[in-house]
């Protein structure tokens, strides 16, 4: 079986979109570990427009987790982090702390809306990269404003952005649109961490094995294993990808 590193979902519970009970948050970790995930970083939304002051109602839920997974999966490594929704001025929120780059890192996950326009996304990206930051653009696939937009993605590459995608777009989760774009960025060896963006059981679980049949179709094992574990697991120890 596959070895996973999910650097990207929202599982804690009572705390964003993400899972809304106890119960459910521990469920999804079962399914996440029998999927073959063995490293996770927890990255509830930052967003303080929508869900306000997360910090206290984060660490709760991650003791509760970080408990449970101890006591059920004692080769599964937890991290806690946030996935950042980019608003101005919101590097004060980084600098003071109260939005969590991942596991300590200099690395934030962003996100920005579907539809924000290119120009807000590409100021966006580089305030924080000038910031100091190492910036992984969540889902990357999903963004509008970037579909024929693929030479700012290799310049972002370039200059040391990291791309994350969706493991659930592969086969088309969010529309023809973004699936095209997943395929056209891997091919394009534009791609370094998939990840699940896991919200609930249902329609959003925390699975990245939806995406390994597509993978060993058009990926060496190397690559596979960078993509699905290795860059994930190096980000949340600083280390360069
Ligand atoms: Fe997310």
């Amino acid at each position: 079986m596959e070895k996973f590193f999910d650097l990207h979902n929202h599982m804690l519970c009572r705390v964003d979109d993400g899972a809304s009970t106890e119960e459910e948050m521990y469920q999804m970790l079962d399914r996440s570990y029998q999927d073959g995930v063995r490293g996770l970083c927890l990255t509830p939304h930052f967003s303080p427009s929508m869900f306000g002051d997360t910090r206290e109602s984060s660490e709760k839920a991650y003791a509760l987790l970080s408990a449970y997974a101890k006591k059920k999966y004692p080769d599964l490594e937890l991290f806690l982090g946030n996935e950042l929704g980019y608003y101005d001025g919101c590097q004060r929120a980084l600098e003071t702390g109260i939005c969590r780059t991942i596991a300590g890192s200099r690395y934030v996950l962003v996100d920005f809306s579907e539809y924000v326009g290119f120009f807000n996304l590409r100021s966006g990206v580089g305030l924080l990269q000038r910031s100091g930051y190492k910036v992984i653009l969540a889902h990357t696939e999903r963004y509008r404003c970037l579909f024929r937009k693929i030479d700012w993605i290799k310049s972002f590459v370039a200059a040391g952005g990291i791309v994350q995608l969706n493991a659930s777009s592969a086969e088309g989760a969010w529309g023809f649109g973004a699936k095209r774009q997943w395929r056209k960025l891997l091919r394009l060896g534009l791609v370094h961490i998939i990840s699940s963006d896991a919200h609930n059981l249902k329609n959003r679980p925390p699975e990245l094995s939806v995406c390994m049949s597509y993978l060993k179709l058009h990926c060496t094992e190397e690559e596979i294993s960078l993509l699905t574990w290795e860059n994930a697991w190096r980000v949340t120890r600083d280390m360069a990808i």
